[in-house]
């Protein structure tokens, strides 16, 4: 019954929300790529901004940075998600892209929300247990991510953003029209395929001996082998009971090795839109976690927690990791 509502109340609404769609995607193309600020940073930002509008996973900072975004500033937060946000409250449906922590196996379609869940949680348990917690918060390729403005009730915690910098502009530019404080977060500029992270972080003031988590959610993908080595490398130099939070594609996709052969090709399609390019997949064994277990293992890090996204039954096995690497 609310799914019908939504639909309904969805349809009404359509042509404001193609509107809206037309606009942010001339941006996307006209102001963003020229100026290289990321357009597939926007992809796990709306997914998040759609589940705070049903109401299923709060994220006020995000809502209230869209309205300064060169991609959603303005007109275009009212016409895609304020229409979406009007459907969803009259009609109460938090279902399919809106629901948190979403089903298991996910799917394609909520492939979003467990991320979300999955990262929310390796935060939480890195940066609130009794022992040795993580008193440093690193967000590797953080986008417009908003964890550093949701922390934990209490903590005391110095939080690190890491990207590029027309991305980090972008983002700092929208946070102080927002009014949304950030004074506790430290913007830190780097090209992890060119520099090392920890040099840039160590000249921003990081601590190296205090227990840290770095979160790297949704960048691996787009990086050069030798750029995730080397970031495994730095995480094992920080203290023990540091963590990191990371996701892969896999290797079989992103080469479009059988049988990932179309959704291979409509990813790498629906990517160069934004001008970026998907360039690294972790290699599967006979267990899904081999890949992401050796390359741990080679850099003297544990992987604590695995999940994927859908199940091994499916026709297409799954393609999408997550995990909970620890220094021990
Ligand atoms: C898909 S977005 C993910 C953003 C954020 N972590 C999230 O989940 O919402 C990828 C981010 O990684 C950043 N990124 C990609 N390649 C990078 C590189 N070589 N150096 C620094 N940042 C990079 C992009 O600018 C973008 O903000």
């Amino acid at each position: 019954m609310r799914l019908l509502l939504f639909i309904i109340l969805f349809v009404v609404l359509l042509p404001l929300f193609l509107i809206g769609v037309a606009i942010f995607t001339w941006r996307i193309r006209r102001v963003c790529v020229p100026q290289n600020i990321s357009g597939t940073a926007n992809e796990p930002y709306a997914s998040r901004l759609f589940m705070h509008i049903a109401g299923s996973r709060i994220d006020d900072a995000g809502y209230k940075i869209a309205k300064y975004l060169p991609s959603y500033g303005g007109i275009v937060r009212f016409l895609i998600i304020d229409t979406t946000r009007l459907a969803c409250k009259l009609s109460g449906y938090k279902g399919w892209m809106f629901s948190y922590p979403g089903p298991r196996p996910s799917t394609l379609a909520t492939l979003m929300s467990h991320r979300s869940y999955f990262f929310d949680e390796s935060i939480r348990e890195a940066l609130t247990r009794n022992e040795n917690p993580a008193t440093q918060f690193v967000v590797l390729g953080a986008g417009y991510d908003t964890r550093c403005y949701d922390l934990p009730e209490g903590s005391d915690i110095n939080c690190f953003e890491v990207d590029m910098p027309p991305t980090l502009n972008a983002k700092k530019q929208a946070l102080e029209l927002a009014g949304v404080p950030h004074d506790h977060v430290t913007f830190v500029e780097t090209d992890f395929n060119q520099e090392t992270w920890m040099e840039a972080l160590l000249n921003s003031g990081f601590n190296p001996n205090l227990t840290t988590y770095i979160l790297w959610e949704g960048v691996t993908m787009y990086l050069v082998e030798e750029a995730v080595r080397d970031t495994f490398n730095l995480i094992t130099t920080l203290p023990s009971g540091s963590a990191a939070g990371v996701d892969f594609f896999s290797k079989d996709l992103i080469e479009g090795n059988p049988p990932f052969e179309r959704i291979s090709k409509a990813m790498h399609r629906g990517i160069k839109y934004y001008s970026e390019n998907l360039q690294f997949g972790i290699p599967t064994g006979k267990k899904l976690s081999a890949g992401i277990e050796e390359l741990s293992k080679e850099s003297g890090l544990t992987l604590t927690k695995f999940e994927h996204v859908g199940s091994e039954g499916d026709k297409l096995p799954p393609w999408y990791f997550f995990s909970h690497i620890e220094k021990h």
